[in-house]
């Protein structure tokens, strides 16, 4: 056993070395079978002996943990954002406010580039990775460990084996890991990720780590939490390296703003040549012993700032124009383009939004265009440019016919969208099925919008209701091509589930005009049944916080058509349910009950606590101060919406006058 041991003890240790080198320094010592030898040997040896399967081997990178969800997970210091800087002004405004607090006293900038990924909080106690938190609300993360573990560059164990060691960082996709994942998403008719950024989230909260590990995700570290072991930021990230972690080879100290904004026009020169996408740049004072005496706002440091690229503009021509429709008829404009690389995706359509945009730019057919690509948002094509060649081109008119269906299509009180208003036109039903299937609606999974189609063209789903009557056609379904047993059996067994759904989720899919993800959950919160909502007038919708007349409106109409009364009645009898399951709102206060609150400044314990109880008493809790906001829940340092409320003669709680309300 003792060679057993040993033989072990040296695969890992080799495997480690070789996994180090190929996914940290980009340099790899051994070729790919040697190493899947190697790991397949130490596979086959804790197979054979399962007590020497430690928590760090790198075997443990390869996934299979399926999780039910993720749990949540409080940061023991809030993971904090940092605010913007757009120019050298902006950079030159920074350094003054830092002046100003520490008298003075000489300093430095560490200058890195921004990584445009999410941020993790790593946890190792002991030397093992102990957690992996994504940042969530900056106070609970999700424990996303199963899938962190996945991540070759991120060592399972550490050198340092102190009872907690955290470290923070970014975990992202490659460009090239990103392009290759969406086209095996084409293949398989799946939906494409916008950008790498959000691949990467789609990634890491996989319930299944083996999908995790399968797509290679990375991570840059570049915060040390614990700040009393070093003097500076640079001394901290050179520990990290040491640790094997990865850290990113563009970071430089810098003695003054112009050192920094050279710095800055550096990385944005290589940022086309980089292989992972980045934002921006960070500033941060590179001496740790300032940090405390530069200090911090309610949501970020004052010790860094994230200096923002301006978005990305790049011309080529658009080939062609297509309109389509959504599920409420409304009609969208898109280009295709000849393929262009914008900020290192490849950018082969743009949105033009509807029919006036194209027209008051003056957007042709064949003509050249600029294109632009800003954060997550789709590309958009800006203007035309305006040459020779394009004055030639044939002015572009608006569609007048829906491109699926054929009949006329027309604008509705005034609005600039050109809407198609046959409530049989098949895009509409199929765009429909889709939102009631989607996540934060009823969440079935495995009907993406190709099996939507297929089910409807073949007549197995035409309304909502039809698709809690697919388990008859189980037999039928495994037949339609691409759908195998399993699959329909998955999907019967999410259609089944679903059904138990608490009844925002219901309401929500029904794609009612105007009633988003919020007001779904207000009226469910508020009105507990779908009886309940149906009887309801238009002026008592009109005098719920967060619900105007628009809204009310659109509701009461929805529940005066006969087609959609028979479809609650089907989906009644078919045991979907339709009464509110959560616990907010299920305290009752007159005080509290449906008012609306902001909460602002800096409170006894997270503002999410609050939150919480808020609406279990069946408050709403809401971001910004207006008119119709009840009451102002004000901690310390409260800022511009204490300011606000006051002008507005909002009523302010402190904590204490909180809590006496709800009687503790
Ligand atoms: S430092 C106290 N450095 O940008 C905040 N952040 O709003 C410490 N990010 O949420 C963050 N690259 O996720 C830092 N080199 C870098 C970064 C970086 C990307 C993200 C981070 C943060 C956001 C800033």
């Amino acid at each position: 056993m003792k060679e057993i041991i040993e033989k072990v003890n040296i695969l890992k240790e080799k495997l480690n070395k070789w996994g180090h080198a190929y996914y940290v320094l980009d340099n790899p010592v051994v070729d790919d079978a040697e190493y899947d030898k190697a790991l397949n040997e130490l596979i086959n040896f804790e197979k054979k002996y399962p007590e020497l399967l430690t928590q760090d081997s790198p075997t443990q990178k390869v996934g299979g943990v399926v999780m039910d969800k993720f749990e949540k997970y409080k940061h023991k210091l809030p993971m904090l954002s940092l605010s913007n800087a757009f120019n050298k002004d902006d950079l030159i405004n920074f350094d003054d406010q830092i002046l100003k607090e520490i008298e003075n006293k000489k300093y430095n900038f560490f200058v890195e580039p921004k990584i445009d990924g999410l941020s993790i909080s790593l946890i190792y106690k002991n030397g093992i990775l102990f957690k992996g938190v994504t940042r969530g609300d900056g106070f609970y993360g999700e424990d996303v460990t199963s899938n962190v573990k996945t991540i070759k560059s991120i060592p399972l164990s550490i050198s340092d084996k102190n009872d907690y060691v955290e470290i923070r960082g970014e975990v992202f996709l490659s460009k090239k890991e990103f392009e290759k994942i969406n086209k095996q998403r084409q293949n398989n008719d799946e939906e494409l990720f916008a950008n790498p950024r959000n691949a990467a989230a789609g990634t890491l909260r996989q319930l299944d780590s083996s999908i995790a590990a399968s797509r290679n995700l990375d991570a840059f570290l570049y915060y040390f939490m614990d700040r009393e072991k070093f003097h500076t930021h640079s001394d901290s990230l050179n520990y990290l390296e040491e640790m094997n972690f990865k850290i990113n080879n563009l970071g430089k100290i810098c003695n003054s703003i112009e050192e920094v904004y050279s710095h800055i026009e550096y990385i944005q020169s290589q940022r086309e040549n980089l292989e992972y996408e980045i934002d921006g740049v960070v500033i941060k004072i590179n001496d740790f012993d300032l940090y405390e005496k530069v200090g911090y706002t309610a949501k970020s440091p004052k010790w860094a700032i994230a200096f923002k690229f301006p978005a990305e503009v790049k011309e080529t021509t658009l080939k062609n124009i297509f309109a389509s429709v959504g599920r409420t008829g409304r009609i969208t404009y898109n280009a295709s383009l000849e393929p262009v690389q914008i900020a290192g995706t490849t950018v082969q359509a743009a949105t033009l939004h509807n029919a006036d945009f194209i027209i008051q730019r003056d957007i042709r057919i064949g003509g050249k265009v600029k294109i632009k690509k800003a954060g997550d948002i789709i590309p958009e094509v800006i203007a035309p440019i305006q040459n020779e060649e394009y004055i030639k081109l044939k002015k572009w008119t608006e569609d007048i016919i829906c491109p699926e269906c054929n009949s006329n299509l027309e604008r509705v009180d005034g609005e600039v969208d050109q809407y198609c208003i046959n409530s049989q036109c098949p895009r509409k039903i199929v765009r429909g099925l889709e939102h009631f299937v989607s996540r934060d609606a009823m969440n079935i999974e495995g009907l993406s919008i190709k099996i939507i189609e297929k089910l409807f063209e073949s007549k197995f789903i035409n309304n909502v209701a039809d698709i809690f009557k697919l388990k008859k056609f189980q037999k039928e379904l495994i037949q339609l091509d691409k759908m195998g047993e399993k699959s329909v059996n998955n999907l019967l067994e999410s259609i089944e589930k679903s059904k138990q759904n608490s009844l925002e989720k219901l309401f929500f899919g029904l794609g009612i005009r105007h009633v988003g993800k919020k007001t779904a959950k207000t009226l469910a919160i508020n009105f507990k049944s779908i009886d309940e909502i149906s009887k309801l007038g238009f002026d008592q919708l009109d005098q719920i916080n967060d619900i105007g007349p628009i809204v009310a409106k659109s509701v009461c109409d929805w529940f005066e058509i006969e087609q959609n009364l028979n479809l609650i009645k089907d989906l009644k009898e078919l045991n979907v349910n339709m009464i509110y399951l959560g616990n907010e709102g299920t305290k009752n206060n007159d005080k509290i009950t449906m008012k609306s609150f902001v909460i602002t400044g800096t409170l006894s314990k997270p503002r999410n606590y609050f939150k919480d109880l808020l609406e279990e008493f069946g408050a709403k809790v809401i971001d910004t101060v207006s008119k119709k906001t009840d009451f102002l829940l004000a901690g310390k340092e409260a800022g511009s919406k204490l300011e606000k409320a006051e002008k507005l003669g909002i009523k302010i709680l402190s904590e204490d006058d909180f809590l006496e309300m709800i009687g503790e």
